[in-house]
């Protein structure tokens, strides 16, 4: 990479960090889970070690933390509120080691003991006592200056107001970290993506007594300021906090020895989701302040401390269920229930389990001790399964062969083109007859590929579903809007809201319309052939009795499968009834031949952003219609980006960069000669 490329690069995720900060310690909402955070600042910490030349007063190199909110007084920390470096694997805590044992120009053979801390993941705070009195408590904000929120702790049990001990010194900053129990936290977990946010949300009430409402707890580990304080070692000053009342965490170790942190490391681990508080690793402390005070600090972090993190994408849980959920196509899909487990911030509670091929070859049992995988935004899924810890009395998992929603059949279908039975069971019901199979197709028709029906999201036809409101697509065209308006929730402007958005998707497409029928193997792209293929309603209704099924195998695109699955769709007594109704309320447009020179004739187009009233599916359509290309890449062959509300920035940029045309969705809808 050339120096301009580095620079821009650097200045591209400085910016993005400081985004991510004032989201995470302004407004106490976060973007991204704690792991892509880290990720971000790895990158960061990378590239500048790289060039030495890369500075920024905003990089995590120079700053822990954010500056604290407005809503309450700044006061400075007696003594600076430190982080901590990461170690991940073996070799960082080797070189750890090495480092120290440089440093303090000790042979190799000088043994260090630790102080092993599992890392709870919570908001650190500090206490001041002065002659045993608490007087006064901080967030940590920047490291250097935090926030007074000493009435906000005082609300807290575990953090004692009043110390007597003859021993205790005479004023000290007692630190440590304010998190909420996962048992507390089922409470709160509508509001707030995992426990550290219901602490965080929880520490910044500007109201004590709202604080108190999201109970909190206060494990010490360490302290700031001190005057009177007589241990000489880190674990026997977690003894003194133990006696002079602070709760202290259960499973600190005093450990020497690599080989032993990371036998401890992996016991912990396998811990984790046992305990009632999320912890994200294990801090190694230098056990004698000696050596710490000898070994001081760079930039912001100790020397003689580090966190060695789990892994941000893969944590160890119990399966305490197996559910079987039944898709719009009647596919029967294994779903564990797992111990909630935190997973690079995110708290999980279901892993997918593919099918049933796939729980008999891993051998997936409940009440397994597994490994879960979060990768992306992909559903986390079952790595392995730790066969040492799996009880007697365990037996097999079965699946279900019968639907355990309408209590058909449930079968593996042979296909004809594999030559191969299906991996997945089906619930061999036809398609209303079973109840989940209804529903979930119902939330297939109005989603937004298909009608694209906004403020009628799955959650509401669950609830209009179980209300009895509606069961079958023609249903929704003639909702009881009276009724709706006396349910929990409704009131008379969302009742007007939703039955306009609903009246303005009367008007449709041949292709939507066909694929929000959710005819198995009919996507978007083979909706849109048979409706090249039908260019009328009429005609595709007609189906049902002209059966000229073999025709549509002349369509380049469709096959075999796709023919037989139309064909059992129109053998379907309710299938034709609901293609009849909705044909009555429905204006199902026609397909006009495709202009071959249309206003947007041998120019392309690419969207970025969300669109006003529009979904990316009918602008696609829309430009295909009139003769125009859509791509997918910002590339030299583009002509217009079409930006709507927060667009991709690479895109913008590279579209500058390249000097493409960069429009609205108004600009765009004027090329048509529409208005939006
Ligand atoms: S010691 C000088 N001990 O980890 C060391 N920190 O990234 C800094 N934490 O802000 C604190 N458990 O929020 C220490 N046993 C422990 C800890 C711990 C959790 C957190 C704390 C701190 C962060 C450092």
């Amino acid at each position: 990479m050339n120096i301009k490329k580095i620079l821009t690069d650097y200045k591209k995720k400085i910016k993005l960090i400081k985004k991510l900060n004032k989201f995470y310690y302004e407004k106490s909402k976060p973007l991204v889970s704690d792991g892509e955070y880290d990720e971000l600042k790895k990158e960061i910490l990378i590239l500048e070690k790289n060039n030495n030349f890369l500075k920024s007063k905003e990089s995590p190199s120079e700053i822990v933390g954010f500056k604290p909110s407005k809503n309450f007084k700044k006061v400075s920390h007696r003594v600076q509120m430190l982080s901590l470096a990461n170690a991940f694997h073996e070799e960082d805590l080797i070189n750890f080691e090495k480092k120290i044992t440089n440093y303090l120009s000790k042979d190799k053979n000088f043994q260090i003991h630790y102080s092993a801390e599992p890392k709870i993941d919570g908001i650190s705070a500090s206490l001041t006592y002065k002659n045993g009195n608490f007087e006064r408590g901080l967030s940590r904000g920047d490291g250097k200056e935090g926030e007074d929120i000493t009435l906000n702790l005082a609300t807290i049990k575990d953090i004692p107001k009043k110390i007597s001990d003859k021993d205790f010194p005479k004023d000290i900053d007692i630190r440590g970290e304010v998190f909420i129990q996962n048992s507390d936290f089922e409470n709160f977990k509508e509001k707030f993506a995992n426990p550290r946010n219901a602490a965080s949300g929880s520490l910044r009430q500007k109201n004590p007594k709202d604080t108190e409402k999201i109970p909190l707890n206060f494990i010490a580990y360490t302290f700031g300021f001190e005057q009177g304080l007589k241990p000489k070692k880190q674990s026997d000053y977690l003894k003194k906090l133990d006696e002079w009342g602070f709760k202290i965490n259960p499973l600190n170790k005093t450990i020497s020895g690599i080989k032993n942190l990371i036998q401890n490391y992996n016991e912990v681990e396998q811990q984790r989701a046992n305990l009632d508080f999320d912890i994200d690793g294990i801090v190694y402390k230098v056990n004698d302040f000696e050596l710490q005070k000898r070994l001081g600090n760079v930039a912001n972090a100790p020397r003689w401390a580090i966190a060695h993190k789990f892994s941000s994408n893969k944590a160890i849980s119990k399966i305490l269920d197996i559910d079987i959920q039944i898709g719009r196509t009647g596919a029967l899909t294994p779903v564990a229930k797992i111990k909630p487990i935190n997973i690079g911030g995110v708290l999980v509670s279901n892993a997918t389990l593919h099918n049933e091929d796939e729980i008999n070859r891993k051998d997936i049992r409940i009440g397994d001790t597994v490994t879960i995988e979060r990768a992306g935004d992909v559903i986390p899924h079952i790595l392995s399964v730790d066969f040492k810890k799996r009880s007697n009395s365990s037996s097999k998992f079965i699946f279900p062969n019968k639907c355990p929603s309408c209590g058909s059949k449930t079968v593996k279908e042979f296909n004809k083109v594999t030559k191969k039975n299906d991996a997945v069971r089906r619930c061999s019901s036809e398609g209303y007859y079973c109840d989940k199979i209804s529903i979930e197709k119902l939330k297939h028709f109005v989603s937004k590929e298909a009608f694209n029906i906004d403020g009628l999201g799955k959650k509401i036809i669950e609830g209009f579903w179980k209300l009895k409101l509606i069961k079958f697509p023609q249903d929704i065209f003639k909702l009881d809007y009276k009724k709706i308006e006396k349910l929990e929730g409704w009131g008379s402007l969302s009742v007007e809201n939703l039955k306009y958005s609903i009246n303005q998707k009367k008007d449709i497409s041949l292709e939507r319309f066909i694929f929000a029928l959710g005819i198995r193997h009919i996507g978007l792209e083979n909706a849109k052939l048979l409706s090249k293929h039908f260019t009328s309603f009429m005609n595709f209704q007609n189906l049902s009795k002209t059966k000229n099924y073999e025709d549509l195998l002349n369509i380049d695109g469709i096959g075999e499968t796709q023919v037989s699955s139309i064909k059992s769709f129109f053998a379907n007594q309710i299938n034709i009834k609901v293609l009849d109704e909705l044909g009555k309320i429905l204006v199902i447009k026609n397909v006009m031949a495709t202009q071959q020179n249309g206003l947007l004739k041998n120019k392309s187009f690419l969207v970025t952003g969300k669109l006003n009233g529009i979904s990316r599916a009918e602008v696609k359509s829309l430009i295909e219609e009139n003769s125009g290309i859509t791509v997918s890449t910002v590339s030299k062959k583009l002509n217009y980006l079409i930006i709507g509300e927060k667009p991709t920035r690479r895109k913008l940029e590279n579209a500058k960069e390249l000097n493409i045309k960069i429009i609205n969705q108004d600009e765009f809808l004027k090329m048509l000669n529409k208005t939006s």
